[in-house]
This record gives C-alpha cells, structure tokens and sequence, in this order.
C-alpha cells in the first residue's frame, strides 16, 4: 500500500553471540525497518529460542538456504563461517555485512565505518565489510586531523576489553577475579596466560613480521579506509581486564601543526565523535563510561614535543556497539537511504515489494 514503509528482510548470523544478541538490541533501538527477522547460529543452538524487540523467534542454522528471500544479512560467527557462507547469501540476492576478518582487505569488498567513508557502499557487489573494533574507533578521529591538518604518521596502543573476544573470554574473567577473590589458582583457556589483574600484549596469532594479526588489521584497515594507502601507522595490540570498551592511545606526526584547541574542533565536529578532555578535573573517557553507548570519546589531547608537529590523544569507544553492531547497521541505514541495497549490479533489477501488513 503506498504510503506505508518498506520492511527489510534481515538476518542475524551468530545470533547468540555477543556480537549477535547487541545487533539485535541495535536493529530495535534504531528502529531499523525490520520485516521478517531470522536469527541464524551454528547446529548447537538451532531450535534454541531467543527474543528480539518483543519477538520470541527460533534460531535455525546457518545454511545456504536459510538466505533464500534475505535483503540483508549481518554477519558476526566468525572468519570461517563468513568465507564460507557470504558469498552463498550474496548469490542468493542479499546483501553481506560482515564482522569478520574474511573479506576486510579484499579490494572488491569496501569496508566502511559510517562517517568516513560511507559512500565507498555505492560500489558493493554482496558483501561489505565491517571494520576490526580497534580500527573502527580510531578512524573518525583520524579523518578529522587528515582532512584538517594532513597525516604524516600514527602510532597507537590499545587497551582492548575481553568482549572483543566473545563470551566464551567474559566467562574466562569472570571465574578467574572470582577465583583470585576464594584464593584458588586462575585457570586460562581462552587466552595464553590469566587475563584478570593482567595486561596481554598477544591479540589474534603472530605474523613473520612481528606484529600481532590484531595490530597489523589496524595498520592495514586504517589505510583502507581512510583511502591512505602509504599512511605510516604502527600498533600494539594489549588485551585488558576490562569487560566492554576498548581504549586506545595515539600519537600522530600531522602534515602542518595543530593545536590541541583546533584538533579538539575538529574531533567534535565527526558526527558520533565526543570530546572529554578537562584533565584537571579527571574529565576524560574511560571504558566503563563508554560501555553502552554509541559514541567514540576522545580526551587527553596535547601536543607531542617529542617530534615537529606531534599530538597525543586518547579514544574509547564500546566495542561490541560502535566496534561492531552500531557501525553495521549504520552501514545498513545507509544502504537503504543510498537505494545501496541490492549489489550494484543488480540495482537495476525491480524490486520486490514487501510492505508492512
Ligand atoms: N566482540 C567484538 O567486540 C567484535 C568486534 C568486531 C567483530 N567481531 C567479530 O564478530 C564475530 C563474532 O564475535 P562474538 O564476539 O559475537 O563471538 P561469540 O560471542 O563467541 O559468538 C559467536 C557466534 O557465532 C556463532 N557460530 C559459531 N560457529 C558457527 C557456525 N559454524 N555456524 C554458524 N554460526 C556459528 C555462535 O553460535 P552458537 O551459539 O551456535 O555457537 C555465536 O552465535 C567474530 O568474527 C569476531 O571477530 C567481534
């Protein structure tokens, strides 16, 4: 009936993860125009139940088929599954918005954080990317000294929160403070060593050349999408004791000088970008305020007398939301804003109406 909102056909796959079950908070939130929801997961939880907006529904497996009539499928089960079953549900007419690893640096796939580069979507064929957290959250703020000032090199460290990991790694904290409080040792399954009372500089596997996967998608994915691709970027990776909210510290060698007042201009005027920076009275982010908000905070701006032209900053941001679920449905909003839903190749092709009852 004309006049009515067109609903979307959307699947959730990794549902019950982490990452899942806040995409379904974020889809209801914003009021994403969700038709038909299917909560998709692994042969484990199939038959399980689990409610979204209200909705008490099924999840079923995460087969090719289960995309048949799907506009849009949110991705969040990891690597492996994504490789696998992305390009099934692209052939199927849906459009892929992956958190995995699996497709970030493929040159056919962009890879978008909502306010940087949103309209790299236009060229999508299926499958668009989702930042890592740690790349996510430091991209807005990059963009605004790059187009203010000019980058010449970043350096940042992170402090990243176990969530980043999955439940499996909030679990694996939990029982080791609660282990540490009775006295009894803290036994580490997830990660290498305890994480609780620790500081882990070991996120993802190694690589030949020394740096962590974890840091070297930093690296990679900021150049990607800041379309820097001869940007001089290094990182340390640490995973913290800290449940939600990764907190990064960033040091940056710009083209032409800033002062830390107009950086602060310039980070606030990124839409989704919150400056806190009154030191003297202990105004700054932190990830437990950060935890369950949408925004990325950044505090602590000064110059860096170390080099010409040098600012040192600190940004956090709530990994699961803006870090993963937020940005992804930000990337959906856009698409159905742009008319992006279908692959580009087949936007030409008429649509198939589905109109709220
Ligand atoms: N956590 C973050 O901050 C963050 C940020 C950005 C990106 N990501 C990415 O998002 C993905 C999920 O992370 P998470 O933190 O939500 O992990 P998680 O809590 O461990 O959840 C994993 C989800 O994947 C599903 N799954 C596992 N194997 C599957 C299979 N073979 N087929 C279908 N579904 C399968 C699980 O379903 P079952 O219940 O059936 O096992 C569960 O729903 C990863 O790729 C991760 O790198 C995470």
């Amino acid at each position: 009936m004309p006049g009515q909102p067109q609903t979307l056909t959307v699947a959730v796959v990794g549902a019950t993860g982490v990452v899942g079950r806040t995409m379904l908070q974020v889809l209801a939130e914003r009021r994403f125009p969700v038709g038909d929801l299917r909560l998709l997961a692994s042969g484990r939880s199939a038959g399980s139940t689990a409610s979204a907006n209200g909705r008490t529904l099924t999840v079923g497996e995460a087969v090719p088929e289960a995309f048949e009539g799907v506009d849009i499928a949110l991705f969040s089960a990891g690597t492996d599954v994504s490789r696998e079953l992305a390009p099934q549900a692209a052939a199927r007419g849906a459009t892929v918005i992956d958190n995995s690893n699996a497709w970030r640096m493929e040159s056919t796939v962009p890879l978008i954080v909502s306010q940087v580069n949103p309209e790299d979507a236009e060229w999508h064929e299926g499958i668009i990317a989702n930042p890592n957290c740690s790349a996510m959250q430091l991209a807005p703020v990059l963009m605004a000294l790059r187009d203010a000032v000019g980058l010449e090199r970043v350096v940042v460290d992170t402090y990243q929160a176990v969530s980043g990991t999955g439940a499996e790694a909030l679990a694996e904290l939990q029982s080791q403070i609660r282990a540490h409080a009775a006295g009894e040792p803290k036994v580490a399954s997830v990660y290498p060593h305890p994480i609780a009372f620790n500081a882990l500089p070991e996120i993802d596997v190694f690589l030949d050349n020394g740096y962590s996967r974890e840091e070297w998608k930093v690296v990679t994915e900021s150049r990607k999408i800041l379309h820097l691709p001869d940007l001089r970027i290094s990182c340390t990776a640490v995973r913290v004791p800290v449940f939600v909210g990764h907190s990064e510290a960033v040091h940056v060698e710009t083209s032409r000088p800033i002062t830390p007042e107009a950086a602060r201009r310039a980070f606030t005027a990124v839409p989704g970008v919150v400056v806190m920076d009154d030191p003297a009275a202990h105004v700054y982010p932190f990830a437990t305020q950060a935890a369950g908000r949408d925004d990325i905070y950044v505090g602590r701006v000064r110059t860096d007398p170390s080099v010409e032209r040098g600012l040192a900053f600190w940004v956090v941001s709530d990994n699961l939301r803006k870090g993963a679920a937020t940005n992804a449905v930000e990337i959906a909003e856009g698409l159905l804003e742009r008319g992006w839903v279908r692959a580009r190749s087949r936007r030409a092709e008429p649509p198939t109406p589905r109109m709220v009852p």
